[in-house]
């Protein structure tokens, strides 16, 4: 398969008529990299499950250019969702809500409710906007890594990913450069009385607060479909270890004010929460390639961001 590097107007148009004709497409987002297909065609759309390595019943998020299009995926919309939608859209949040009968079994996992977002990077929505403007109604995309595996911030992360498994004269990979937020988007259950968190994200509980004047609900046990709960996610090869530091050899992630340990391969340095989480899959995944096997993490205190990159290194680590 191709990396598309520089992308034009007709390289996006090029890859929205390529996800037509049942092509994936890998393509850059604000969170992480996805791995798209037509979320109306069931036979894209099973491409991504062999591609990814990733069981069937595990739902997808589609993806839309705009709040005008909620309304042909799901159905029986409450106000706080359009209110969530309004304020963060284009942006890192997911939103869970009743499914209309566009959205398939083969794209929910068999669930009645549907995944949607807005992304807020520019390719990402030329390219679903060139897709709606050629008829298609919303792009299926999981992050573009191998199932449980850490997910891609880069195309370059993507091909090393999968593209042994991508088609290599139809899929294409779109290059726009690091993802700026880093961790995957937050994901809000709109299908109760008031919003309740399923994945830590960007979005932060107060921010939906906020957003809603309604009090999140507390996170209940969630389904194991919802891949990103399962206790092991989010996992390099390299063994992680949290709130130690590390033996010569070693890898090491801290903030940028804590020395390197003797010996200690340093990956990264963040000096802000933001970096914090920009950074943290990539020096995963430097880890893996320097073939690093143990990583000390020294974690973020405090809440938003940080409780988000908290629950990733959990898993990894797990
Ligand atoms: O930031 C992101 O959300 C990225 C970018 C590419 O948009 N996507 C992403 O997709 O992280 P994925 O498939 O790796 O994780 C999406 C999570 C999964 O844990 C999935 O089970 C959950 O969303 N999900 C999707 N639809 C759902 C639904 N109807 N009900 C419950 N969980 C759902
Ligand atoms: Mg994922």
């Amino acid at each position: 398969m191709t990396i598309l590097s520089s992308c034009t107007t007709d390289t996006i148009i090029g890859a929205a008529q390529a996800l037509m004709e049942s092509a994936l497409v890998a393509f850059p987002t604000e969170t992480v990299y996805g791995l798209g297909a037509d979320a109306t065609n069931p036979v894209a759309v099973s491409r991504i499950y062999s591609t990814k390595g990733r069981p069937e019943n595990h739902p997808l998020i589609v993806h839309i250019p705009s709040l005008d299009l909620l309304g042909e995926w799901a159905s029986e919309i409450p106000d706080y969702a359009i209110s969530l939608a309004r304020d963060f859209w284009p942006g890192p949040l997911t939103l869970i809500m009743h499914r209309s009968e566009l959205a398939g079994d083969f794209v929910t996992g068999g669930q009645n409710t549907v995944g949607l977002r807005v992304p807020a990077q520019p390719l990402a929505l030329a390219l679903l906007k060139s897709f709606v403007s050629l008829g298609g109604k919303g792009v299926a995309a999981p992050s573009a890594n191998r199932f449980g595996a850490v997910s891609p911030t880069t195309a370059s992360a993507v091909e090393e990913e999968i593209g042994a498994f991508l088609d290599k004269e139809r899929d294409l990979i779109l290059d726009g450069g690091p993802s700026l937020v880093g961790v995957e988007s937050t994901i809000v259950d709109c299908t109760g009385s008031a919003p309740r968190i399923l994945r830590l994200g960007a979005v932060t509980a107060e921010m939906i607060e906020e957003s809603t004047g309604l009090k999140v609900l507390a996170p209940e046990q969630v389904d194991i479909r919802v891949s990103g709960s399962l206790d092991s996610h989010y996992s390099p090869a390299a063994k992680v270890v949290l709130d130690a530091l590390p033996e010569s050899g070693e890898g090491f992630i801290a903030w940028a004010t804590i020395p390197t340990p003797s010996g200690a391969v340093r990956l990264a340095s963040p000096s802000s929460i933001e970096q914090y989480a920009r950074d943290l899959y990539s020096a995963l995944r430097l880890g893996d390639q320097m073939g690093i096997s143990t990583i000390a993490v020294l974690q973020p205190e405090g809440e938003g961001l940080a409780a988000a990159i908290r629950d990733r290194l959990k898993k990894a680590a797990f």
